[in-house]
């Protein structure tokens, strides 16, 4: 008993007396743990469906709109600004408020925390205060016993507004200095010189669009008023603890009194990582005004014009190179749009800068971004976080300088990558160490057949007078981790039954990408347990507190390790328990189908937990996780931002019409590094679904604002994202075979944002297609997205009449 009370001890720490060293205690690698990490079980590296599939296809799956109402339940709709920019006079909601069904409205005087909502930056009102900033501005809601009624009387609300001049244009925005944060330049060499000394210089400019996330659950808060002036709030959010932390303060409240639960979104692509926020502060204040359990769902038109999108970013370059097409020096002005206010424009713009070199050495740069304010919605996270605004305007040079040589488009950007021993620190001062660019992309050149394909495609081209073909190859070097370093942290809590099931919950949320289901299968094979024995609910900010947001693609990363250090004290407790019992060292027990193995016997794991529990051995944990190695210094971008790097390649071919502009995506091939899969049919859905999406943002996805600055395309009539008949007949996912080199949970890496800018490939090989029908040399104007009317213009030297 005595040597059994000192194993435990020794080997445990998990626990509420271990929690203040929980830190060090699992920043130890796995091989200084007391015992041995679990053997790769039979859960992790197995295609496991999705935790909720069957759920889902059944419509069993519930939520936020699904969950019950409680009796008295209101509904909110917001009241939306009609004008960019202007003084808000005086808010009229008398019809509103005489219309059946109608509650009341709540306005920025309702607020009894501060007006302003609770962001970084703290720019932005909660309701528009005196001055309305863009179209779609949420000026307050209107409340009523139905979502529709609620709806109809919110447009019956008059809104006494004196116009003022509106800034739509990103260019004129940053010609007036009109910035929602200072610029920041990232600076490396003698950029000025060397374009001076440089062979070859070319110059251009650039526009990208932006996207709208087009998630297929719409924004939700459903707030329900506590005893005691406490709430649960139902969220579809990405970040529950930043919407517990806005609603506190909207509503003058402790965190503490704020619960915030997600069990799943319908997708969120980033646009739930602030945005939901909103949502919920809009449903607290209508729940405290109003004494009732209020939930707001948006509209689709009306998320479209309240909601930010990916930022349209617009840029001035200039470019030196040698004969081979090797660049020598780089000036690069990004501007990105950032809507009324900040959000998360910082950071965005700031991962933008970081991803300008995509897989290349830069030696000589300088790299100005200017974060500029406009009468728009305020831009915001989307899958990639800047990173695809960085990569597609260096490889849009890569294409031009290959053009103007009269080179393969391939060959300039091999040439250019980073180097293994040599040209392997970034811009940024980071040395790249895990370059994997050169082996992946010589495979993916032969096993998509590039070679033979430029071939027939010049084929095709020289016997089509209409139809023209375009192929390309682009490769993809993505940061992970936050950037913002100290997010990069994250708790999970794993509870085992008396019966032996297991409960998991950790911090990070479900939006579809098949988080919930990679953790159960890290925590089973931690415990040895079969898969099905392992359960995941509902992230709640109430289990585990201060989460970051899933988010920058690291949700499995971060809580995965949590998750499984927190399996791992349960683990040893039980390992140390079963020694005492066997006289054994505790490093000597195993687990593995659900048996706890000792070298003197094998008991089923579910008769150790009844003993353990029957001799008071503590049968849940938490687990807590910082990842290791990263700094840096915020002011000038330098140091070490990111754990590791995902990387790879794509080989699309498209075919377009030079008559009518159309394009068509004709087949692509995929080689993409995950590193040791923890489920292979997940990531392989990431990968394809991520590239699939932005194939769509540079293609088809279109946001136009009209000259009073409203959003014109904001449905789904007007708005077009991909839908499976533009999936390419041919469609090929590899996955590249090595672990990642960092050590990272079960050699795996960060799968969700990466495969985004793949897509930059097909609009790449559209630049192909329509370089063929002009004289050799000549430069390509194609301004993203290649819509039909793009793709035009950019046959006719960049105008269309
Ligand atoms: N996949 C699905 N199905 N739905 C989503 O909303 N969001 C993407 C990506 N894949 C998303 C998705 C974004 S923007 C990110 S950052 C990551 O998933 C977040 O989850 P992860 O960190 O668990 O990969
Ligand atoms: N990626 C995604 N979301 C974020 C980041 C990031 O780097 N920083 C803050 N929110
Ligand atoms: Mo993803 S844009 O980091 O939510």
């Amino acid at each position: 008993m005595t040597t059994r009370d000192k194993d435990f001890t020794a080997s445990s720490g998990g626990g509420p007396g271990g929690a203040a060293d929980a830190g060090e205690r699992n920043l130890a690698p796995a091989t200084q743990s007391p015992h041995a990490p679990a053997a790769r079980g039979q859960a992790v590296g197995a295609s496991r469906f999705h935790e909720s599939a069957r759920a889902q296809v059944a419509g069993a799956a519930t939520y936020i709109d699904d969950i019950p109402e409680l009796r008295g339940t209101l509904h909110a709709a917001p009241i939306l600004s009609t004008v960019a920019h202007g003084k808000l006079r005086g808010v009229d909601a008398r019809a509103a408020l005489a219309l059946p069904g109608v509650r009341g409205v709540v306005l920025a005087q309702d607020i009894p925390g501060d007006p302003i909502l609770a962001t970084f930056v703290h720019d932005e009102p909660i309701f528009a205060i005196d001055t309305v900033q863009h179209i779609g501005q949420v000026v307050g809601v209107i409340v009523a016993d139905s979502a529709m009624a609620a709806r109809r009387a919110a447009r019956q609300v008059k809104l006494d507004i004196e116009p003022l001049p509106a800034t739509l244009d990103v260019r004129a925005a940053h010609a007036a200095k009109s910035y929602v944060l200072p610029p920041v330049v990232v600076r490396r060499g003698e950029p000025e010189a060397a374009l001076q000394g440089s062979k070859h210089v070319l110059q251009g400019q650039l526009e990208v669009g932006g996207q709208e996330h087009f998630y297929l659950e719409g924004q939700i808060a459903y707030a329900i008023p506590r005893e005691q002036g406490q709430w649960h709030i139902h969220s579809s959010t990405q970040h529950p603890g930043e919407v517990q932390h806005w609603v506190a303060h909207a509503l003058h409240l402790e965190n503490n009194a704020v619960t915030v639960e997600c069990r799943r979104m319908g997708g969120g692509f980033g646009g739930k990582e602030t945005q939901a926020g909103h949502m919920a502060v809009w449903a607290a204040l209508a729940a405290h005004k109003l004494r009732r359990p209020v939930k707001l769902r948006m509209d689709r038109d009306d998320d479209f014009m309240v909601t930010g999108k990916r930022h349209p970013f617009a840029y001035d370059w200039q470019v030196g190179f040698d004969d081979t097409g090797r660049i020598t020096a780089l000036q690069l002005d990004m501007l990105a749009n950032c809507g009324f206010s900040a959000d998360l424009s910082g950071p965005v713009a700031d991962r933008a800068i970081f991803h300008t070199d995509n897989a290349y050495f830069l030696s000589d740069v300088v790299i100005s971004s200017y974060r500029c304010k406009t009468n728009t919605q305020s831009h915001t996270a989307y899958r990639g976080f800047g990173g695809p605004q960085g990569v597609i305007v260096i490889e849009a040079i890569l294409g031009d300088i290959a053009r103007a040589l009269g080179l393969d488009p391939l060959d300039v950007r091999k040439r250019n990558l980073y180097g293994i021993d040599e040209r392997n620190v970034t811009h940024y001062q980071m040395k790249v160490e895990d370059n994997i660019l050169h082996p992946l992309i010589d495979t993916l050149e032969q096993s998509s057949n590039y070679r033979q394909r430029r071939e027939a495609v010049a084929a095709w081209n020289a016997r089509s007078p209409v139809i023209k073909r375009g192929i390309a190859i682009t490769p993809v070097k993505f940061g992970i981790s936050f950037t913002a370093t100290f997010f990069n942290q994250a708790g999970a809590l794993v509870h085992v039954f008396t019966d032996g099931s297991v409960q998991l919950n950790h911090g990070g949320t479900e939006m579809g990408q098949g988080l919930h289901t990679k953790i159960m299968q890290v925590v089973a094979d931690e415990l040895g347990v079969p898969f099905e024995r392992v359960r995941c609910t509902a992230t709640e900010t109430g289990k585990v507190p201060n989460a970051s947001a899933t988010a920058a693609s690291s949700g499995t990363d971060l809580n995965g390790r949590a998750a499984q250090f927190a399996a791992r004290n349960i683990r040893d407790n039980l390992a140390a328990f079963v020694a005492g019992l066997d006289g054994c060292g505790a490093g000597a027990i195993r687990f593995r189908d659900g048996q706890i193995i000792s070298p003197k016997q094998s008991r089923a794991f579910d008769d150790v937990v009844k003993l353990a529990y029957a001799n008071r051995i503590q049968l849940w944990s938490d687990g807590f996780y910082r990842t290791p190695k990263i700094h840096y210094d915020k002011t000038t971008l330098t140091g070490r931002p990111f754990y590791y790097f995902s990387y790879g390649a794509a080989c699309s071919e498209v075919a377009i019409d030079t008559l009518t502009g159309e394009s068509r995506v004709l087949a692509v091939d995929i080689l993409h590094d995950v590193g040791t899969s923890i489920n292979p049919a997940i990531d392989i859905g990431q990968i394809e679904g991520g590239f699939i999406q932005g194939m769509g943002w540079l293609t088809t996805e279109q946001l136009v604002w009209n000259e009073q600055g409203k959003l014109t395309t904001h449905a789904p009539s007007t708005y077009k994202i991909p839908a499976t008949g533009d999936v390419p007949a041919h469609f090929r996912v590899d996955l590249w075979p090595e672990a990642n080199r960092e050590d990272n949970v079960g050699g795996s890496k960060a799968v969700g944002e990466p495969p985004f800018m793949l897509g930059i490939s097909v609009w790449e090989a559209i630049r192909d297609a329509v370089a063929s029908t002009g004289p050799a040399g000549q430069a390509v104007k194609l301004t993203a997205p290649a819509t039909a009317e793009n793709v035009l213009r950019a046959l006719r030297g960049g105008q269309l009449d």
